[in-house]
């Protein structure tokens, strides 16, 4: 299967780790793809009509997003222990935990993007403070919950980690760990992982 990806994207990440936790890295075939909000991938369009990473190609030649279809699909595909809890309240908690995840990736990229690809004098800084205060309130709340976590690997588990790896990668001024160690001391258990650990991200530009 064709897995549109870079190394930098933390839903990119999301994608790989279920493969791997899933035992199906294998089965993908990455295609790199360095486009950015302003700078569109033509390729890209063609399989994603919103141009966005990831995108997989499945076998049968259908093309799947965003990164949380992506991943139930992979769940669907295997006979191991599911990512993604069948029902009942493990359910919803795993894909509530997806969702903040996914949400502090969101304000993280978003906030990349403003602060790293906008020209400067166009740059908004109450937006940016707003985005990370989505972050911030988000990051609060885990801490909230982390010693809940347990040794849960699930889909909301896995989005969590590669949110905290997000910010260590492209916030590191933030020390997110501080005031938060509860949460801090889950993601480092949780980023020795070799799903984690084989998929941080790097610089791509
Ligand atoms: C980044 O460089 O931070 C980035 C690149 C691609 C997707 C998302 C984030």
């Amino acid at each position: 299967m064709k897995l549109h990806y870079n190394v930098a994207s933390p839903f990119v990440r999301k994608v790989m780790a279920v493969a791997i936790e899933t035992g199906q890295e294998d089965r993908l075939e990455p295609v790199n793809r360095m486009m950015t909000p302003v700078r569109p991938d033509a390729d890209l369009a063609l399989d994603n009509p919103l141009g966005k990473i990831p995108c997989l190609v499945t076998d049968e030649g259908v093309a799947l997003f965003d990164s949380r279809v992506i991943c139930e699909y992979l769940d669907s595909l295997h006979d191991g222990p599911k990512m993604f809890p069948p029902a009942g309240s493990a359910r919803w908690t795993a894909l509530r935990r997806q969702a903040q995840g996914d949400g502090i990736m969101d304000a993280g990229v978003l906030t990349r993007y403003e602060t790293f690809l906008r020209p400067e004098e166009r740059r908004w800084p109450e937006w940016i403070t707003n985005q990370k205060q989505k972050f911030r309130r988000a990051l609060d709340a885990l801490e909230g919950e982390a010693a809940g976590f347990g040794d849960a690997v699930d889909i909301g588990t896995i989005t969590i980690g590669c949110a905290l790896g997000y910010l260590d990668f492209r916030y590191q001024d933030e020390h997110w760990r501080a005031n938060r160690p509860r949460l801090a001391a889950w993601g480092e258990r949780f980023a020795q992982r070799p799903s984690m650990a084989r998929t941080a991200p790097a610089e791509i530009w």
